[in-house]
């Protein structure tokens, strides 16, 4: 595997990157998020009738009535593949706990003041675990009110459960999302390690100390210089 610390030498000021994401991360999450962002549409369309124009973009009510539970069969699956690719990373530790306390010293700007982050922080953990709760209980609950397949599953009290059950878990899930892409987009330089697959030496040291330690930690030679960009 090549090196995760690169040294790009422009003519001015030499720059150290780190390799976040691998290629194969970035196209599965995505996929993950394009379809979430197709799902909550489709779904808006079905919750309420002012929403019901939506419809329009999926080509029409039966359409799109047709096409939400497939868009989420795709989502459980990049979900199931994130899961396993980071579930490692985002398992709580004792700092997590100084960090929520401490949240206001992130908010302003103040992480120095903080204990030295890993690959996630506190804040991104519980995001991770909110998806992880809401993701298979949305798919759950969409199984049991798929008739088309699955109308022998589940009686009709049960049905009238998880309607209801899977617009609150809906409800749920797109404030976390909104928390989730506020913050990436909130945090300069973070969108990048999604995009290009890589940080800055700079981000990384701020924003995720512990974690640019242990990768050169675990890298035995000096970072190669790359050609500059
Ligand atoms: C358009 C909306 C989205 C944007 C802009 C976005 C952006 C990002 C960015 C920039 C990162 C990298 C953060 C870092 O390395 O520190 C990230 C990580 C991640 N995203 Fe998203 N994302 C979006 C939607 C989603 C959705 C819908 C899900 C799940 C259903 C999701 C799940 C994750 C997970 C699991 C990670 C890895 C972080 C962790 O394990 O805690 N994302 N996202």
């Amino acid at each position: 595997m090549s090196d995760p610390i690169r040294r790009v030498e422009p003519e001015v000021h030499p720059q150290v990157t780190v390799r976040r994401y691998s290629a194969l991360t970035r196209v599965n999450h995505w996929t993950l998020a394009v379809s979430f962002v197709l799902l909550a549409l489709s779904g808006l369309a079905l919750f309420h009738p002012s929403l019901y124009w939506l419809a329009t973009f999926f080509g029409g009510g039966p359409t799109l009535r047709a096409l939400h539970p497939i868009i989420g069969c795709v989502l459980i699956v990049a979900w199931l593949l994130m899961f396993l690719r980071f579930a490692w990373a985002n398992v709580p530790e004792k700092t997590d706990w100084i960090w929520l306390s401490r949240v206001r010293d992130v908010l302003s700007g103040h992480e120095e003041k903080l204990p030295e982050v890993g690959k996630y922080n506190a804040g991104q953990k519980l995001v991770f675990w909110a998806f992880s709760l809401l993701v298979p209980g949305l798919f759950l609950t969409g199984i049991a009110i798929w008739d088309q397949y699955f109308y022998t599953w589940t009686t009709i009290p049960q049905k009238r459960v998880a309607v209801l059950a899977h617009a609150i878990l809906a409800i749920f899930m797109i404030t976390v999302w909104i928390v989730h892409a506020y913050a990436a987009i909130w945090v300069q330089g973070t969108i990048q390690a999604m995009t290009r697959g890589y940080v800055t030496g700079g981000w990384a040291w701020r924003h995720h100390r512990k974690w640019l330690r242990d990768l050169v930690r675990g890298r035995k030679r000096p970072p190669p210089a790359a050609p500059a960009a």
